[in-house]
C-alpha cells in the first residue's frame, strides 16, 4: 500500500544526517529537533502553537484533557473512523455520540449534527478523512451556536486545505482578518490533532503525533498535560501522561516536512491518474471531491458497486496487488462500543460504506505505469466477477 524505503531512497543523505546529529549529541529527549520540528511545522500550517506528542491517538486524548472534558460528557464524532477518534473519548470516561457521515465524502454528515446535541454535549470531532477535510463551515457553525469545542481529527488530512463560505464560521474560534478565508486541516477548530505514523502523509519511522491551536492558553495546558502536568520539573498542577516525540523522529521529520508539499501534489496525481482509468467504469465509484477542500489522498478509496469485494481483493493479491478494507465495521458495531450502542440506532451510510469501500495503493512514489497496472487489474477483475 506504502513504499516507504523508495521514498527514503530520495532523501537519504538528509534523514542519515538527522538521525546521526541526534546520536552524536545524545540528546534522544527533548532534543533541539523538536523545537525546530514543531516551530517548523506551525509555520508550514499557518497556526500558532504546534505541540509534538507520542502519537495521534494520545494527541486526541491530550486535546480532550487540555479542554478540560469530564467523564459524562458526550463528545460528537463520526461513526465511520478509525477506533483511535473513539478509543480516547471511551477511556476518558466521556460518552461517544456516534454520527453518520456524508455518502460522497465519507466524513461527518453536518445535517445530523444538531439532533444529537444535548445539554451534556461538550465537544464535535470532525475527522478528515482519507485526505479531504470535513464541511468545516458547518461544524463551526454548529459549535459556535452551540458553544461547543471542535477537536479536528487530521491524523489523514495533513496540509489539505479548508475553504471557508462564510469567513464568519472561520472567526469565531480563532479570530482572524476578513480577507483571509482558507485554513490548512488542523488549525480551524480550538485544537487540530495528527499523527506521524510511518505511513500518513506526513510519517516518521515509529510513532508520533502532534496537537495544533491558536489559543496560548490551551497551548500552555497541552504542554503541560504532554509532561506528566508540570511546567517546573517535579511540580504537578494537573494530572497529565508522558507523551512525547523522540529527538530522532523529529529529525526525521524535519528532512522529510520540506517535500510535504511535493508529497501531496505525487499523491494527487497518482490520485487523477486512477481516476481516469477507473472514472469511468459502471461499478466503481471513484472519490468525489468537494469544492470547500484539496484533498491530499491519504487513501485512495473507492466504492464497488454490485461486486464481491473478497473476491476482487484475492484477484488483485493473485497478481501482487495489495488492497484495504478501511474500515470494514461500523465503530458502534465493534463489541468494545457496544455499551454505547443504542436501540434500533442505525447508520445507514456508514454501513454501506463498510461493505462497498476498498482503498487501493496510494504513496509517493507511485508511476503512472505502476497506477495503470493496478487499475487495469482491477478493472479486468471487476468484469471476470461480473460475468
Ligand atoms: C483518523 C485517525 N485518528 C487517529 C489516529 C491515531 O494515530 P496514531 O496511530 O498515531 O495513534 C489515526 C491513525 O491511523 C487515524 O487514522
Amino acid at each position: 500500500m506504502v513504499d516507504l524505503k523508495g521514498q527514503y531512497e530520495k532523501i537519504k543523505t538528509e534523514i542519515d544526517a538527522g538521525i546521526q546529529e541526534v546520536i552524536n549529541n545524545t540528546q534522544f529527549i527533548k532534543g533541539p529537533q523538536i523545537k525546530s520540528f514543531e516551530e517548523s511545522l506551525a509555520k508550514e500550517l499557518g497556526v500558532k502553537h504546534v505541540i509534538a506528542c507520542a502519537n495521534g491517538t494520545d494527541a486526541l486524548q491530550i486535546a480532550m484533557m487540555a479542554l478540560d472534558l469530564r467523564p459524562g460528557d458526550e463528545v460528537i464524532l463520526p461513526v465511520f473512523t478509525y477506533v483511535a477518534t473513539a478509543e480516547v473519548i471511551a477511556l476518558l470516561g466521556l460518552t461517544p455520540i456516534m454520527v453518520d457521515v456524508n455518502k460522497d465524502t465519507f466524513c461527518i454528515d453536518t445535517d445530523l449534527i444538531e439532533a444529537k446535541i444535548t445539554a451534556k454535549t461538550k465537544a464535535i470531532v470532525p475527522v478528515h478523512l482519507f485526505g479531504q477535510c470535513a464541511n468545516m463551515d458547518e461544524v463551526m457553525r454548529i459549535a459556535n451556536k452551540h458553544k461547543l469545542f471542535v477537536i479536528e481529527d487530521t491524523a489523514q488530512a495533513i496540509g489539505s486545505e479548508y475553504q471557508f463560505n462564510s469567513a464568519s464560521n472561520m472567526m469565531s474560534v480563532n479570530g482572524s482578518s476578513d480577507e483571509e478565508t482558507t485554513r490548512k486541516a488542523g488549525t480551524i477548530g480550538h485544537v487540530g490533532t495528527t499523527s506521524f505514523f510511518p505511513s500518513k502523509n506526513l510519517g516518521c519511522y515509529g510513532d508520533g503525533g502532534a496537537l495544533m491551536c491558536n489559543d496560548d492558553e490551551i497551548a500552555s495546558k497541552i504542554r503541560m498535560i504532554c509532561n506528566h502536568g508540570q511546567r517546573v520539573q517535579y511540580v504537578h498542577d494537573v494530572i497529565g501522561v508522558n507523551s512525547r516525540l523522540d529527538s530522532i523522529q523529529a529529525a526525521i521529520l524535519n528532512a522529510k516536512l520540506p517535500h510535504l508539499k511535493a508529497y501531496e501534489i505525487a499523491r494527487q496525481n497518482a490520485a487523477s491518474w486512477y481516476d481516469e482509468l477507473l472514472g469511468n467504469h459502471p461499478n466503481i465509484l471513484i472519490p468525489k471531491r468537494v469544492e470547500n477542500s484539496t484533498h491530499v489522498f491519504h487513501q485512495y478509496t473507492m466504492q464497488l458497486v454490485g461486486v464481491d469485494r473478497d473476491k476482487l481483493r484475492a484477484l488483485l493479491a493473485e497478481n501482487g496487488i495489495p488492497s484495504m478494507v478501511y474500515y470494514p465495521i461500523e465503530l458502534h458495531k465493534q463489541k468494545a462500543f457496544e455499551i454505547y450502542n443504542k436501540e434500533g440506532e442505525s447508520f445507514p451510510v456508514s454501513a454501506q460504506l463498510c461493505q462497498t469501500v476498498l482503498s487501493l495503493p496510494m504513496h509517493t512514489e507511485l508511476s503512472k505505469e505502476t497506477v495503470t497496472f493496478i487499475a487495469k487489474n482491477v478493472i479486468s477483475g471487476i468484469d471476470s466477477l461480473l460475468v
